[in-house]
């Protein structure tokens, strides 16, 4: 049904290529933008459409309708403007007899000509995916929390348990800002000279942050950039994205992390997505998990990797001052990225930061 769009979109832009003259272009409008036109068809047919794609259907269509509107203002106002010079001057010409034909001295500035419509901005698909995560575990009941980008090693590694020699320490994986006066020293935030600052390698430091300053239960979510020296390719850049959530209370269990990120694998990719949680380790969880979410990929299920989970490691509990035997946790970290070129189908990660806005107008 997809597929259907695509040519759709290839014949239409073909005839709008042709279209040479305003009877041209009305045509062109009755035929895919009119009230029985080729538009209307396609919304109409998205009642046949099965349950799981009418979603990625009905954005795809609304996305072309947008696009040949634009497109078709556009060579409206192209042909006008190329009408007016001679338009104007013709009866002139007839009139004084010995007029030149303006239209070779290119076109003359007709004030009564109708403007070029305004394109409406739009925000940027990655805002559009974390209002969408705030809304969605909102509804849960989570608040939002922020933390700087530029964090201390404390944040980024020591209260989470990353102790000095962890290779997620290494200098060539994150960027430091200052240099680290003695490499086995843990830095101690406050002490002059000692800490490191470096720009956030993950959003983890956020759970630090809000549990130093917050009496338990939490039940905070926090999304915001991250950076890691990668060399940029299709599926990597050396800044992301990522939501981090945590909730603390008393007797919370596994089970609770999982119909949470079940729920919100509903809410993010329909009511048939399924999530699982893959055995895997980090410092700051015991259990540690990392999370799938089966999802629909062009009429194929499959598993996607998107983050991080698990239940909060004592050892947190403790670098924060709450009682590790009276408080119990789960956390997760994932990737907006990821999950924003699953649901939109983006095939590149660079394409999100090349500020093109053909590319950035199709969502
Ligand atoms: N901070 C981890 C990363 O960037 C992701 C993560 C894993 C976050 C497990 C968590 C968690 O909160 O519990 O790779």
């Amino acid at each position: 049904m997809l597929e259907t769009i695509d040519q759709l979109q290839s014949q239409a832009e073909a005839e709008l290529a042709d279209v040479a003259t305003p009877e041209d272009l009305e045509r062109f409008r009755i035929r895919y933008l009119g009230s029985k036109g080729q538009m209307k068809q396609v919304m109409a047919r998205l009642k046949e459409v099965p349950r799981e794609q009418k979603p990625a259907y009905g954005q795809k269509a609304n996305a072309l309708r947008r696009r040949l509107e634009e497109a078709y203002q556009q060579r409206k106002a192209q042909l006008a403007s190329a009408a007016g010079p001679e338009a104007a001057a013709a009866p002139a010409a007839g009139r004084a007899g010995a007029r030149a034909a303006p239209a070779a001295r290119g076109p003359m500035l007709d004030l009564t000509e109708p403007g070029l419509p305004p394109r409406l901005g739009r925000e940027h698909i990655i805002t559009q995916t974390i209002n969408e995560l705030v809304e969605v575990f909102g509804r849960m009941g989570f608040d939002v929390a922020t933390g700087p980008e530029v964090e201390d090693e404390h944040h980024n590694f020591v209260a989470l348990n990353i102790p000095p020699h962890h290779p997620a320490r290494d200098p060539l994986d994150n960027f430091y800002i200052t240099g680290r006066d003695d490499e086995t020293t843990p830095a101690t935030p406050g002490s002059p000279g000692s800490p490191a600052a470096l720009l956030r390698s993950q959003t983890s430091t956020i759970q630090i942050r809000v549990m130093e300053n917050t009496a338990p239960p939490v039940r905070v979510i926090a999304t915001g950039r991250v950076y890691r020296p990668d060399e940029h390719d299709a599926t990597h850049y050396s800044m992301f994205h990522q939501v981090e959530g945590l909730y603390v209370d008393r007797q919370v269990s596994m089970v609770d992390l999982k119909t949470t990120l079940l729920q919100f694998a509903h809410a993010m990719f329909g009511p048939e997505a399924d999530v699982k949680l893959v055995p895997s380790y980090f410092p700051f969880t015991e259990p540690s998990a990392e999370l799938y979410v089966k999802i629909n990929l062009g009429g194929q299920w499959q598993w996607m990797e998107i983050g991080g989970c698990g239940m909060v490691d004592p050892a947190v509990f403790e670098a924060v001052g709450y009682d590790p035997e009276k408080w119990t946790g789960f956390a997760f970290g994932l990737g907006i990225e990821r999950l924003a070129m699953r649901k939109y189908r983006i095939e590149d990660i660079r394409w999100l930061f090349e500020n093109d806005v053909r590319f950035l107008r199709q969502f």
